[in-house]
């Protein structure tokens, strides 16, 4: 199994091989991490990409981020949300076009997650409610990595599902003995994402491994199963896991907040069903 582990992390690792990420979001990562760099050169340097710029706008007007006004213009959208949330932007619409297309289930997955954990974000006051729903967004990146870089395992992972009727983090574990978590935290790393998106990547399958982003890794976790259970999407498998007690204790949740986020929840994913990162020529603004 360690042989198949390795195999898995050597092809997943190959950035040559990675087609949805285009020059301009590693060199927009780069610029991001150099601490020289200033907001104006990273607004530049998104603006001078078209399709890309309206693709990250299309994504910071949508329902994940809940913003009253339009936000029109990259600089404003790097002021409101910073060089971090607008990089991991860049970054997922390019891995989510390619999801938008060919797995449509998993995006509606990772969106509706992204709806849900903003309004828990924002229910429960949490800080930095704009990078929560980016990392709800990236949460199952893993999974899109599988099947983009591993398509012949990706499609026995879902007869696996069905089969045996188990998650889809069960089958995974036992066919490539490793899971999407941790495929999606190699990948992250390979793209310089920072921790605060890493951990919930990460650990939103076993909370408790969180160390430093222990609120934003439980909110994904609690997006990631409010999603499954209002039946939104399809990640893979319909089983519906438990809300951890580390999620739970950390998030100071109770019955009553609970619901109004249940409720709340699935007011919002109503507006964003029909939302789509397709981009019109020539109609976006
Ligand atoms: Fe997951
Ligand atoms: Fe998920």
């Amino acid at each position: 199994m360690e042989i198949k582990v390795n195999e898995i992390k050597r092809i997943v690792q190959d950035t040559k091989s990675l087609p949805t990420l285009p020059g301009i979001v590693l060199k927009i990562s780069k610029l991001a991490e150099d601490d020289k760099s200033s907001v104006n050169e990273i607004a530049k340097l998104i603006s001078s990409d078209h399709i890309l710029s309206a693709k990250v706008l299309k994504l910071v007007n949508s329902p994940f981020y809940g913003f009253s006004g339009r936000v029109s213009t990259i600089s404003n959208a790097l002021i409101l949300l910073g060089v971090n949330v607008i990089r991991s932007l860049a970054l997922s619409s390019s891995i989510f076009e390619i999801m938008e297309k060919s797995v449509v289930g998993l995006w509606e997955h990772s969106f509706g997650s992204a709806v849900a954990a903003n309004t828990i974000a924002k229910k429960l006051q949490l800080p930095d409610a704009e990078e929560i729903s980016t990392a709800a967004l990236l949460h199952d990146i893993g999974k899109a990595i599988i099947k983009i870089k591993l398509e012949d395992d990706y499609n026995q992972l879902i007869s696996i599902v069905k089969e045996k009727d188990i998650s889809m983090i069960e089958a995974e574990q036992e066919l490539l003995g490793v899971g999407h978590p941790e495929i999606g935290e190699w990948i992250a790393k390979i793209w310089f994402l920072p921790e605060k998106l890493i951990e919930p990547i990460a650990c939103h399958h076993n909370v408790k491994k969180s160390i430093i982003h222990k609120t934003k890794t439980a909110a994904v976790h609690l997006a990631d199963i409010l999603v499954k259970a209002s039946g939104f999407g399809f990640s893979g498998d319909d089983i519906v896991p438990r809300i951890q007690t580390a999620a739970w204790d950390n998030l100071g949740l109770n019955e009553k907040l609970l619901e109004e986020i249940v409720q709340e929840t699935g007011d919002r994913l109503i507006d964003a069903k029909n939302f789509s990162l397709e981009v019109q020529t020539g109609g976006e603004k």
